[in-house]
């Protein structure tokens, strides 16, 4: 009995043990496999961080420049999107050329770009949905009826980034110039990346070549960071502005590079008469660390579109190579709202038309049922500490006649002239305001206020809510 009863238990405990040693063997064999299943995981930074994460390859994404990916975009975005509460998602695109036409962004959502990862914007129109202009507009830029929705486009969302490694996005913009130039476009032209109705924007470290139109566009947006962008078009590409925050409020523009046909940033707010109805302001914008070159447009322009106002915007530490004018205000009447307290300082030009440029008489009608009544509100414009260098003229400052342009600051700035410099350095109409340590001598307009009283002009001490945020560190990891 006992022999029998001590038997079985010996050999329980030996398969026991071999169970133990079986499930020991299993788990390690586990932990290799699992190893071995992470193809790739990598740290970036970013206002936000993603529980969950996809490659483009997931999805049927080819990278060989000649398959179309736009499928795969929409299916990976629309399955990461059971994310978007849980979360949320990043959505990888490893090195390669992805051929793709426009696709949409959601919340909570990450999209990020390989070094090495190009996309390239489809020339296929039927990857191009139309979609109806911005109601601040009333209309598209190039043509009445709709609007190509853009490369990259997001609306109504909470939390949204596009970034990469500095990789890359080809907007193939050669094909889109040439129908432009030709009047064959049926709608506006798309841009390369589209924000609306949005809080909490992320647009860092990416390169964008060639965009069809405009490159980065919020509109109808706050809590934005755009930093570390390339932007490089042809100069004579038709209207490739860098960076456009429309009706934005706690914008923060740094560490830009942009090369382009059309203004480096400029800040706008909607349309004559349909702006002024729509009435969202650009407010809080912070521009810094920005390089521009563009020698047919300006490196800072406020307008020509700014019906819904524009104001608090601060820039420094600006660079302008060869480019028309440093900052630009660009109005008309019926453009109605305003551009108010605007703070210029730390800014180096070199090769420049014009330094300062305010152009009241811009005219670009929406339609012919503006209100001539509608006089835009220039007021509290502030330049400092500004050096500019091989200058055709110092500044041509055009206000409106019966609605001058007022609180002008311009202190601690030398000009020096072209060679072949206009014979007057500065033309003033219908402005009003002040000068200090001002070379070559302002216009009688703006006179100086001698030497024994030397004023700074005004530049916030205070912070934008922006400025306070703090970049998290990010991990991507994919296992197969
Ligand atoms: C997005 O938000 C705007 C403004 O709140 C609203 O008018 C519009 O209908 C929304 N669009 C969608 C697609 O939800
Ligand atoms: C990003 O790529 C562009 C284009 O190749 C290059 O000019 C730029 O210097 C790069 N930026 C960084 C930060 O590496
Ligand atoms: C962009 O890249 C730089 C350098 O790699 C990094 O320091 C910075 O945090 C990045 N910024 C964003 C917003 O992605
Ligand atoms: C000065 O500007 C002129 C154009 O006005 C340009 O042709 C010339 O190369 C510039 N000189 C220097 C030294 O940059
Ligand atoms: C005047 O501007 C120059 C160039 O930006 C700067 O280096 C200097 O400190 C400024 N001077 C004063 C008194 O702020």
């Amino acid at each position: 009995m006992e022999f029998l009863w001590i038997n079985p238990l010996k050999a329980q405990v030996k398969i026991l043990s071999l169970v133990v040693v079986v499930v020991a063997l299993l788990s390690q064999r586990g932990v290799e496999c699992r190893k071995a299943k992470i193809l790739n995981s990598f740290e970036y930074n970013a206002l936000s961080c993603r529980a969950h994460s996809a490659s483009i390859t997931d999805f049927g994404g080819v990278g060989d420049g000649k398959t179309s990916n736009t499928k795969a975009f929409h299916d990976a975005i629309n399955q990461l999107s059971q994310h978007a509460g849980d979360g949320g998602a990043q959505l990888y695109v490893p090195a390669g050329k992805w051929l793709t036409g426009s696709f949409s962004l959601i919340s909570h959502f990450t999209l990020y770009l390989h070094k090495d990862a190009v996309l390239l914007a489809s020339q296929d129109m039927n990857e191009w949905p139309v979609i109806k202009p911005l109601p601040s507009y009333g209309r598209g830029r190039d043509a009445a009826a709709g609007r190509y929705t853009s490369l990259i486009f997001g609306t109504n969302l909470t939390d949204v980034i596009v970034t990469g490694d500095n990789g890359t996005i080809d907007g193939q913009g050669a094909f889109w110039w040439q129908n432009f130039h030709k009047g064959k476009l049926k709608y506006t032209r798309p841009y390369l990346i589209e924000i609306m109705y949005s809080d909490g924007i992320q647009i860092s470290n990416l390169t964008l070549l060639n965009s069809p139109s405009w490159n980065v566009h919020p509109v109808y947006s706050s809590n934005i960071l755009v930093q570390g962008i390339t932007i490089i078009a042809p100069v004579t590409s038709p209207n490739t502005d860098g960076i456009n925050p429309d009706s934005c409020t706690n914008t923060r523009i740094e560490d830009c590079y942009i090369v382009s046909g059309d203004d480096c940033v400029a800040v706008k707010s909607g349309w004559d008469e349909y702006g002024i109805a729509f009435g969202m302001p650009t407010k809080q914008l912070a521009i810094r660390r920005l390089t521009c070159i563009s020698p047919y447009s300006a490196t800072i322009a406020l307008g020509s579109e700014m019906s819904g106002g524009i104001q608090d915007v601060r820039a420094e530490d600006i660079t302008a190579i060869h480019t028309e004018s440093g900052v630009r205000i660009k109005t008309a009447v019926g453009r109605g709202g305003f551009v108010k307290d605007i703070y210029v300082r730390k800014m180096t030009m070199h090769t420049m038309k014009w330094a300062f440029w305010m152009t009241g008489n811009y005219g670009s009608h929406a339609d012919n049922h503006y209100d001539p009544k509608a006089l835009p509100v220039i007021q509290g414009i502030n330049y400092r500490d500004i050096v500019a260098e091989n200058v055709s003229m110092a500044a041509r400052l055009e206000g409106i006649s019966g609605d001058p342009f007022t609180g002008i600051c311009i202190s601690n700035v030398t000009i020096t002239m072209a060679a072949k410099a206009k014979k007057v350095p500065w033309t003033c109409t219908d402005i009003q305001g002040m000068t200090s340590g001002v070379h070559p001598p302002p216009c009688d307009l703006l006179p100086d206020q001698g030497p024994e009283k030397i004023t700074a002009c005004d530049f916030p001490t205070e912070s934008l809510p922006i400025d306070t945020v703090q970049l998290k560190k990010c991990t991507y990891i994919h296992y197969l």
